[in-house]
């Protein structure tokens, strides 16, 4: 009997993984695919909640899921969530009253798988499904949903660029081949959730920022920070065009300590070129916060609006693209 269940099991993620992997590959929205993938597996296994802590600055912030009500934020080494988060591994709990510290969303909840959800190096969230059976969870699951987590970001990789108003910044990487993705938001200053007007008053530590996703195999990270530094005016501290404030800095974060080297390079780079002292910070990111969803695609829905950059710039972006 057990045989026949665990075949079962092997055979209904197999026939998962190709629905997955093209209902990944359609979609660049992160809490969409999310979202989905938490439906899928909900549906098709029946479990009693499905679904995404997905990892803000310090702690765990619930996100897409499907079941019952459930906690929102969990601390980093805390439950299951915290501690696979920390442990950096997936933890199979067979029975949750024996898991010291344990977070009970629910007390039907008896047995727990946590799979951490890795990008550019890091985890990004975790994929936490709960069951009201006790040992509901094994290796089968393990590898499995390991493997579909994976299809989440695919080969791709994320940089966060600060190049003064993030308007003019996301239409111009918006243009450039191998960029998939771009959001703009605010990055590594003290405050959560800040708004744009909170922002504006320059007491945040926040930069305007561009959150862009590459194809590795279209673009390289060494290629997307030379086009970086043909936007901005390096030698300029804390001025962009006509922007002045701290947000408007200029700076690049990441979020893979690998892809600190790469970086380094084209700063030395770009220093020994201009002769002079960079003004552009090269940070790991600590924090970015999706901007309001005016500013998103700001530049297409005001096409006549205040963009900082020249139309010679928009040209270059053009141009690369007709290059290739
Ligand atoms: N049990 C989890 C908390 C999340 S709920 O299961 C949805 C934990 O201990 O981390």
């Amino acid at each position: 009997m057990m045989q026949t269940i665990t075949n079962d099991k092997k055979e209904k993620y197999s026939s998962l993984l190709p629905i997955v992997r093209s209902l990944m590959e359609d979609e660049n929205d992160d809490i969409a695919k999310m979202a989905n993938l938490a439906a899928l597996l909900h549906q098709e296994f029946g479990f009693w909640w499905t679904g995404f802590y997905r990892v803000q600055c310090d702690e765990l912030v619930l996100g897409p899921f499907q079941g019952p009500l459930a906690c929102t934020h969990i601390a980093y080494g805390n439950g299951v969530c915290g501690t696979a988060w920390q442990q950096q591994q997936t933890l199979v709990v067979p029975d949750v009253e024996k898991f010291p510290g344990h977070i009970a969303c629910s007390s039907e909840s008896r047995s727990e798988i946590v799979v951490p959800v890795w990008n550019n190096g890091h985890i990004v969230a975790v994929l936490d499904i709960d069951s009201r059976e006790l040992g509901t969870f094994d290796e089968i699951d393990r590898l499995y949903l390991e493997e579909i987590v994976t299809y989440i970001y695919g080969p791709e990789r994320d940089i966060w660029f600060a190049a003064g108003c993030f308007w003019g910044a996301q239409k111009f990487f918006k243009m450039v081949d191998g960029v998939t993705f771009t959001e703009v938001g605010f990055a590594n200053g003290n405050s959560k959730n800040p708004s744009y007007k909170e922002v504006y008053t320059d007491t945040t530590g926040h930069a305007e920022c561009v959150h862009i996703r590459y194809n590795p195999n279209v673009i390289t990270l060494n290629e997307l920070a030379e086009l970086f530094f043909k936007i901005i005016d390096p030698l300029s501290l804390n001025k962009q065009g006509e922007d002045e404030g701290s947000r408007y800095r200029t700076g690049i974060y990441y979020s893979d300590n690998q892809d600190f080297k790469t970086l380094q390079a084209v700063f030395k780079e770009q220093e020994s070129a201009l002769g002079s002292k960079l003004m552009v910070e090269l940070l790991p990111l600590q924090c970015f916060y999706t901007a309001e969803e005016y500013h998103q695609d700001y530049l297409d829905k005001n096409p006549n609006g205040y963009c900082h950059l020249s139309q010679e710039i928009f040209k270059l972006a053009k141009e690369l693209r007709r290059r290739s």
